[in-house]
């Protein structure tokens, strides 16, 4: 049995990564194919308690150093659930990877290599979404406002940062997401159906970042 596709969903605060990765696993199961959502941060663990917490109440001091790495802990976290999934043949879909965890970093003043150094050794994504929306635009969206970072200045630096990944690396794909739920969709299903296919295939290994 071949293993399962990894693939991300990323983009800055609403732009439907939730919406999208949810019709998607839908879509793909119709398909009898094997795929479960996941998303991080994962705020049910002891690190995604003090994320969401962080995130939720402004008035909560951590270092930006010291939540960086809690980010990426939490992705640490689940390297046993994700690796059986995807050697079990399911395909994961998750919201927001390593990529959000240096974008946001970054945007706040970090240096880039630092940022990426405690991602290294995570499973490699074998597509990433980028859902690529005008900050001006996506601020406008219900809900937006809520959280930590949820402001324009601060959007604008992650769409920059995630922009510069989708242009370097081949398996990242924009995907203009100012258009329908149901185009989006479309394109997504399209694109994720083809990498499974493929894996299936050529029986690509799973790397690691
Ligand atoms: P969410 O809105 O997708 O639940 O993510 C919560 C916020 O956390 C969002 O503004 C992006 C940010 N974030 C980071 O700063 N670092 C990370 O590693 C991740 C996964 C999210
Ligand atoms: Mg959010």
């Amino acid at each position: 049995m071949s293993r399962g596709a990894f693939i991300i969903l990323e983009g800055i605060d609403r732009t439907g990564k939730s919406t999208q990765s949810a019709k998607l696993i839908e879509s793909l199961r119709k398909l009898n194919i094997n795929a479960e959502r996941m998303a991080f941060p994962n705020r049910t663990s002891n690190t995604g308690q003090l994320i969401s917490k962080y995130l939720s109440n402004k008035d909560y001091h951590i270092n930006d150093q010291t939540i960086h790495l809690l980010f990426s802990a939490n992705r640490w976290e689940n390297l046993d659930f994700i690796r059986s999934k995807l050697f079990a043949g399911t395909s994961i879909i998750v919201d927001r990877y390593s990529y959000s965890g240096v974008a946001y970093s970054v945007a706040k003043g970090l240096d880039f290599m630092w940022c990426l150094q405690p991602e290294v050794g995570l499973p490699q994504p074998d597509l990433v979404f980028l859902l690529d929306i005008n900050p001006e635009d996506s601020r406008l969206r219900s809900g937006f406002g809520s959280e930590r970072y949820e402001n324009l200045q601060m959007q604008k630096n992650v769409s920059t940062i995630l922009r510069q990944f989708a242009e370097i690396e081949n398996y990242w794909k924009i995907v203009d997401a100012s258009k329908s739920i149901e185009d989006v969709h479309e394109i997504l299903l399209k694109h994720s159906n083809e990498i499974i296919n493929d894996i299936q295939i050529d029986k690509r290994p799973l790397t690691s970042i």
